[in-house]
């Protein structure tokens, strides 16, 4: 089945249905690698898939031209999801040139160490396909060095690149044919936002600067993952209020535990929060998947971290969990961090020590209860949660 997005531009990608982890992310919706070919004077395609996918890929752009009629390549990332087939498709297609960043160039021949006809375009650089013109935007560390994005001006359409991608394997290639959307999908944006750009806020903010400089606007945005947006709209916002980072009145109580102490406070915390009437989750951190919580972390205003103290440390989960956090740089949020310990008690000194790192707002010194908390423990803690609220998630 032929996709077209425009007259003449293709959505030629390929599907992975059953994907569930692409680089320790949790993807139980599977994924696409989108790649999109333009038909014009000149023949060009729009970034290419993972390893073992060239042959979706193959098949459905002969469904429209010959691969081998393919003149230009475009590479707006280097990453493998969107690389992985390029050496075997330059060597079927013999293409004229690939267009990338200068950085792509070099980031491109490290990985495949290949002499390929590259011509490097910069923010602003144009390239005419006969009809069509296409214009490049340079958007490094979003979210690699030699990331770009490619407009088709005649039809105000953003090849974005992963930006507004989301991990989401469907029949459907246009966001607005889900019964349910945006709700439906939305879920999907934003984790894909929280683990891949929630570092990069800043720069989503200074985007979209440079997208009004360039008088740029959007009547289809097209990313490499997931579903095409023909009202754009949506997701637009939805970034700018992510970038932003402007937390919602939301607790989070993030915990593991081996012998159900630190798991006690977790709850009385938790029943605090609800006395606050905020909106609140809970998660124990082996039943939810990190890349799920973070989706959560994302709008939070308040994270309350519990861990016991194991061999006094943190319990593993709990280090990794903040490991991966603390590579997210999560922004304007307060947080606290409890746990119960049977002796030396380390834990809950040490995740307010990454948590001092993370430059969140460690706003108590920790909740910590030798073994089993007591009636008059678990009370305290759940007034703590409302207070918690109170002070740092209304106002
Ligand atoms: C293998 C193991 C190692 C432990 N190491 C420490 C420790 O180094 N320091 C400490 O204060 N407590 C230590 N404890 C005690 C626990 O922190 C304590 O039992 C606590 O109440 C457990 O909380 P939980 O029920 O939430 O798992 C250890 C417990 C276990 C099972």
């Amino acid at each position: 089945m032929k996709v077209e997005l425009v007259p003449g531009v293709y959505w030629v990608g390929a599907i992975d249905w059953t994907l569930r982890d692409f680089h320790g992310y949790l993807t139980e919706a599977g994924s696409t690698y989108n790649a999109y070919l333009i038909v014009d004077d000149k023949i060009a395609l729009v970034d290419t898939v993972k390893k073992g996918f060239l042959p979706e890929m193959l098949a459905r752009i002969a469904e429209i031209v010959a691969p081998e009629k393919i003149d230009y390549i475009i590479c707006n990332h280097v990453e493998m999801d969107h690389s992985g087939e390029l050496t075997e498709m330059v060597h079927r297609v013999n293409p004229e040139k690939i267009f990338c960043s200068p950085r792509g160039k070099a980031d491109l021949t490290r990985h495949f160490k290949e002499d390929w006809p590259f011509e490097e375009v910069r923010t602003g650089s144009e390239l005419s396909l006969g009809r069509y013109h296409l214009v490049f935007l340079e958007t490094p560390m979003l979210h690699w060095p030699d990331s770009m994005m490619t407009y088709l001006k005649e039809e105000q359409l953003l090849f974005s690149s992963d930006a507004f991608g989301a991990h989401y394997a469907s029949g459907e290639r246009f966001a607005d044919q889900l019964p349910d959307c945006p709700e439906g999908y939305l879920y999907q944006l934003k984790k894909y936002y929280a683990n891949i750009l929630m570092p990069m806020g800043s720069l989503i903010t200074q985007l979209f600067k440079k997208i009004e400089e360039l008088g740029w606007t959007f009547k289809m945005i097209a990313p490499d993952h997931g579903l095409i947006y023909r009202n754009p709209e949506w997701p637009l916002s939805a970034y700018q209020k992510w970038a932003a980072g402007v937390p919602e009145a939301k607790g989070l109580v993030i915990y593991d535990t081996m012998w159900h102490s630190t798991e006690m406070l977790a709850r009385a915390l938790l029943e605090g929060l609800m006395d606050a009437g905020v909106e609140t989750r809970l998660f124990h951190l082996r039943s939810t998947h990190y890349s799920d919580i973070v989706t959560e972390v994302l709008e939070a205003g308040l994270l309350l971290l519990g861990s016991p103290t194991l061999n006094n440390g943190i319990f593993p989960s709990m280090g990794q969990f903040l490991t991966y956090l603390k590579g997210l740089r999560p922004k304007n949020k307060a947080a606290m961090a409890f746990g119960s310990f049977g002796w030396s008690g380390q834990a809950v000194s040490l995740i307010n020590k990454e948590l001092e790192d993370m430059r969140l707002r460690v706003v108590h010194e920790g909740f910590a209860v030798k073994y089993i908390p007591d009636p008059e423990e678990l009370a305290r803690a759940r007034a703590l949660g409302t207070r918690l609220a109170q002070e740092h998630l209304r106002g």
